[in-house]
């Protein structure tokens, strides 16, 4: 079983939207009873509560289910998680930070856009301020970074793509 965590700032937008793309794509590719992905926030900001309304009116328009509550991220999901995927360099710092308290050092830390071309170093950008243009982006964004991280997983873990 492989796990993943996506980490944005809230917990609300960009991260629960990451999940649910990832896992109807997973489900999609019949692999969902061997990688299982889940969404943290760095923030406390929103412990608790539902998507942000406009990431759940993004994620039905293309018809990806979402079923999150908000959660911190915290220093043993650098124990469960094999993969932890920060939306922005914010996210990052604050992850590895987290991290260096921790014993579980060998946990790599990734920034989302490097698995898609030409991504290498760019934000997934906050939309929080933004409107549904700002949230579609993201999910463009999302969708094409995600495909370049199934393509390295299925690198890496070659034997769970096999029938
Ligand atoms: P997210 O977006 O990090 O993509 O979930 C945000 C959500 C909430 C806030 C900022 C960004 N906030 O400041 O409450």
């Amino acid at each position: 079983m492989i796990k993943v965590l996506f980490v944005c700032l809230g917990n609300i937008c960009r991260s629960p939207l990451a999940e649910g793309i990832f896992n109807a794509k997973i489900k999609s590719l019949g692999l969902d009873k061997k990688i299982k992905s889940d969404s943290a926030g760095t923030s406390d900001f929103h412990i608790g509560e539902l998507p942000d309304e406009r990431t759940i009116r993004c994620a039905t328009k293309n018809k990806v289910p979402i079923q999150h509550r908000g959660r911190q991220v915290h220093r043993t999901d650098f124990r469960e998680f094999n993969y932890i995927v920060a939306m922005d360099e914010q996210n990052l710092k604050n992850l590895n930070q987290l991290k260096e308290k921790t014993p579980y050092q060998n946990t790599n830390v990734h920034l989302m856009r490097n698995f898609a071309a030409g991504g290498t170093g760019l934000p997934v950008p906050d939309p929080y301020y933004g409107g549904e243009k700002e949230f579609e982006e993201v999910y463009q964004i999302l969708d094409e970074a995600l495909d370049g991280f199934l393509s390295h997983l299925k690198g890496e873990h070659s034997h769970l793509f096999e029938k």
